[in-house]
């Protein structure tokens, strides 16, 4: 691994110090840093080295730093590092090349820098503009490589914009879209479920998958930030980014290799298969909701519109459940259910695979009710796990049939770890693997899916907003999407169940 700098425009935001630093240090303690790195902390604030050590590092109540070693504590801080600059004065940037240039020559770094921007997104195409003024976009003297958080734009016209900006001054390849969810072991165990066993593919399709539903639940509001979320909203925040790159998991096709370029080939084709709704479709495969006030074990909890930053006249959705379909050879006909939401139940996040009945029902149960869809349920958090629901006699007489559960938990895994995201993602482009980092044409592909939505959203009065009393599964009108007598959405507990009766209290 080669040595480098880290450069983290944002450096005394939330994300740092809530993320990055905790991650980047988690890699140090497991010594999986290269031998030579420095991060060098960039924004407004006026800091030395040692305050900001201090404000992310040292005296940062995130960083869970009780029980850890001073010498392995004074080893890291000595790798952090501040330059204040205004990030919108172009001259400025000439302070960051300065600097990383001496950081180079005292602790013998060969020049290569990754550039993270922790910023407002308004920066997104500022900072790489300024940064190539200076020259240090060219991977002449070492290489350079561009992370970008989230949001990629705000909508289709902004996100294309975006990447035509970056795209003038950083090369593709050296740009690194962060979407934290590709980061979960859970996410990235799809393709290994799917691509490394001989089982399951054979049925990975419309001959044998009824439906595909996902429900991503949060059981907190917006809390502090109101005023971002409230020009965000479920749709922008969640699911155009998280979800879909999750639903391009499970149904992406096969990829030739397990490289970078081959698997997000694969991803880009499962976008561009998505089937567009048309505007006047948006309300049939589209729902909204607001929560309310409401009592959640006896506290009462804020309507979102009573919320710090929140207009009293919000319509923005803080829940959205979505039906589509994929128009290719292999999902034809199969409906795909994605939901998610602020103030819901609990938090969870979940894709549910039901199966089809067999073709010929040869056991009924004592109410004369034959259907039995097998279900596999992947669970990307918490309680990471796997489990497979079946058909199986119940002992005695009689052919009745009862669902059981095979269950894996990551939890079982005694002689493993499973990395944070952020720590899995940093480790990724510090190596120059971008396979977990979405790629430009995937992300416009996604934005073009949901750009009706958004449109008729924010555009046409007469589309209901529903409202829904936080703490419950959202506007009951969702109840009935996924259509059909015996389905519902699996509203899934904190634990991996299979009857969902463990709920926490
Ligand atoms: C962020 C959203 O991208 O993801 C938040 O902006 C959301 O609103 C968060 O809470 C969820 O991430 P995770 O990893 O906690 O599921």
């Amino acid at each position: 691994m080669n040595s480098l700098t880290l450069v983290i425009f944002g450096a005394s935001g939330d994300l740092a110090k809530r993320k990055l630093i905790p991650a980047i240090f988690a890699l140090h303690k497991e010594k999986l840093l290269p031998e030579g790195f420095a991060i060098l902390g960039v924004s407004r604030t006026e800091f030395t080295d040692e305050a900001f050590r201090d404000e992310v590092f040292l005296k940062n109540d995130l960083m869970k730093l009780d029980g850890v070693d001073e010498e392995s504590k004074s080893a890291f801080a000595k790798k952090l590092f501040y330059q204040p600059i205004d990030t919108s004065a172009a001259g400025d940037y000439a302070k960051v090349k300065n600097r990383l240039a001496v950081l180079d020559a005292e602790l013998n770094l060969p020049g290569n820098y990754i550039f993270y921007l922790s910023t407002p997104p308004s920066l997104y195409s500022v900072i790489p503009k300024y940064l190539a003024e200076q020259g240090l976009n060219t991977s002449e003297n070492g290489w350079r490589r561009l992370v970008i958080e989230k949001p990629f734009g705000y909508d289709l016209a902004s996100a294309e914009a975006l990447n035509r900006e970056l795209q003038t001054c950083f090369d593709e390849t050296q740009i690194y879209r962060i979407d934290h969810y590709l980061g979960k072991e859970t996410v990235q165990n799809m393709l290994v479920t799917r691509f490394a066993n001989g089982i399951f593919e054979p049925l990975w399709n419309r001959n044998y998958i009824q439906h595909i539903e996902m429900t991503s639940a949060e059981d907190f509001g917006v809390g502090s930030r109101g005023g971002y979320y409230d020009k965000s909203g479920a749709l922008r925040d969640m699911l155009q980014n998280h979800l879909m790159q999750v639903a391009a998991h499970v149904a992406m096709e096969p990829p030739i290799a397990a490289g970078a370029e081959a698997i997000r080939t694969e991803k880009l084709k499962f976008f561009q298969s998505l089937r567009p709704i048309t505007e006047s479709e948006v309300s049939r495969f589209a729902i909204r909701g607001q929560y309310l006030s409401s009592m959640i074990r006896g506290q009462k909890v804020k309507g979102y519109r009573e919320e710090e930053g929140v207009p009293a006249d919000s319509i923005t959705e803080t829940y959205a459940a979505l039906k589509f379909y994929v128009d290719n050879w292999r999902w034809a006909g199969v409906p795909f259910y994605i939901r998610t939401g602020k103030r819901l139940p609990t938090k969870v996040t979940e894709v549910v695979i039901t199966f089809k009945t067999p073709p010929h029902t040869l056991f009924r149960n004592e109410n004369g009710v034959s259907h039995l869809h097998n279900q596999m349920v992947i669970r990307i958090q918490p309680d990471e796990g796997l489990l497979l629901k079946f058909g199986m006699k119940v002992p005695g007489a009689g052919f009745d049939v009862k669902t059981v559960g095979m269950d894996f938990h990551y939890s079982d895994l005694t002689d493993a770890k499973v990395p944070e995201a952020y720590e899995r993602l940093l480790l990724d482009v510090i190596k120059g693997d971008p396979t977990l980092y979405a790629r430009g044409d995937s992300v416009v592909e996604s934005w073009k899916f949901v750009k009706p939505i958004i449109d008729v959203w924010e555009n046409d009065p007469n589309v209901k907003i529903y409202g829904y009393p936080a703490g419950t599964w959202g506007p009951s009108v969702a109840d009935d999407f996924i259509t059909g007598a015996e389905f519902g959405w699996r509203n899934p507990c904190k634990n991996l169940t299979s009857d969902d009766n463990f709920c926490e209290l």
